[in-house]
């Protein structure tokens, strides 16, 4: 049966965990996949999990199933944080997923069940799991310009160009915010300016959002979702908990289709169900019982929303000081769009030989792209860090 099989190559992220485990230096650096890190290098678990854990274990009195959409408290309260608009709550249905690549495979299935032939418009570049996740789900992709990697900045012209070039009716994957590898996200005004040319084209535009709450705030990084959801009949927005809530390995993340009406909204509805159920029947629970819990308590919200800041503020405190570090040793190269990006993300802006020069000489480990997860920066290591990349330029 499986003599044939060919022999995967691991993943280009998850692969650089394993990696970075086995190396043996000391003053090793994690700079792969997307976790957060405090100041000691650890990705611990929120207080405010902790305490939404504490009332579940006292309260929760069932593991029994729950349904193909999960929640509806956990439902209605990631609704609201997304489009945090009552209007629209008759031409919207959200369900429950296993973070947010449960949620991109649900919208791929529903996207094909649509269209068997759908294309999907991805930016250039994009999250490296994007395209298997949504090309292995039958959705064909194409790309659109976004990144300019010698200048640093969006390539806003081309990508509105590239755009207008996409059939009618073809989806739009765009990054809510902290696009993911480059870090940088359109201005409020380039939104607008990206929403006409879908209104124009009559393009499905297709939202990820997986890092809401670490660019600028809750509310300004769903400004897309928010802006668009008024000027378009249908969207689609793929939440995730795993970032804003450490919830990475409880897989908690939620699907949002918009519709043209709420007779439309009841017929996705069911296919949702549908797909969910031939994939993996009901959602895990446990992660998204906590963010439920703490959605739905107005202190324990509060709560999470510092110590979401305190994340926010941490990383871009890091960015700036890797980038004043690089200015002293590094003063030939220009790496102020460390500070333009926001999130987890940027490029270093090195070649793929001297980002394997980083990992083999000098123990610090990133993606073959450049990209860097500046949660992996501390007080202590940026010495080190910026010395090494000095080096290697
Ligand atoms: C990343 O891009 O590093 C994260 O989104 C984790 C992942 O699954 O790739």
């Amino acid at each position: 049966m499986f003599e044939d099989l060919e022999p995967q190559a691991p993943d280009a992220i998850l692969g650089l965990i394993a990696e970075y485990n086995k190396d043996p230096r000391e003053e090793k650096i994690d700079l792969g996949v997307g976790v957060y890190r405090t100041p000691e290098g650890e990705t611990p678990v929120l207080n405010v999990i902790k305490d939404a854990e504490q009332r579940l274990v006292d309260t929760q009195d069932s593991k029994a199933y729950i349904g193909t959409a999960g929640a509806a408290d956990f439902n209605s309260a990631m609704q609201n944080l997304t489009f945090a608009n009552a209007e629209d709550e008759d031409r919207l249905v959200t369900i429950q997923t296993p973070g947010g690549s449960g949620s991109l495979r649900v919208a791929a299935g529903l996207l094909t069940r649509s269209n068997d032939k759908v294309t999907a418009w991805a930016s250039e570049p994009t999250w490296a799991n994007h395209i298997p996740l949504l090309g292995g789900a039958g959705v064909n992709l194409e790309s659109y310009p976004y990144y300019d990697t010698s200048r640093h900045v969006i390539r806003m012209d081309a990508m509105l160009k590239g755009l207008e070039k996409a059939p009618k009716h073809d989806v739009v994957l765009l990054h809510a915010c902290c696009h993911n590898p480059s870090g940088l996200d359109p201005s409020e005004d380039d939104w607008r300016a990206i929403t006409d040319v879908i209104v124009e084209r009559e393009l499905v535009p297709f939202i990820d959002m997986a890092y809401q709450g670490f660019a600028r705030g809750l509310d300004e990084d769903a400004f897309a979702i928010r802006h668009m959801a008024e000027r378009v009949p249908e969207m689609i927005v793929s939440s995730s908990c795993s970032k804003n809530f450490g919830l990475y390995r409880d897989r908690v993340g939620s699907l949002s289709v918009l519709c043209t009406d709420s007779k439309q909204r009841d017929i996705v509805a069911s296919q949702l169900g549908r797909i969910v159920r031939t994939i993996y029947s009901v959602p895990p629970d446990h992660g998204a019982a906590a963010v439920s819990i703490i959605l739905n308590d107005p202190e324990l919200t509060l709560k999470w929303q510092v110590e979401l800041a305190e994340m926010r503020e941490r990383l871009i405190m890091m960015r700036e000081l890797l980038n004043n570090a690089l200015k002293e040793k590094a003063p030939q190269q220009d790496f102020s769009h460390l500070v333009r990006a926001t999130g987890m993300f940027c490029f270093l802006g090195i070649t793929a030989e001297q980002v394997e020069t980083l990992k083999q000489d000098y123990g610090i480990y990133l993606v073959n792209s450049s990209r860097i997860n500046v949660a992996g920066i501390t007080e202590s290591n940026v010495e080190y860090l910026a010395d090494s990349i000095a080096a290697v330029l």
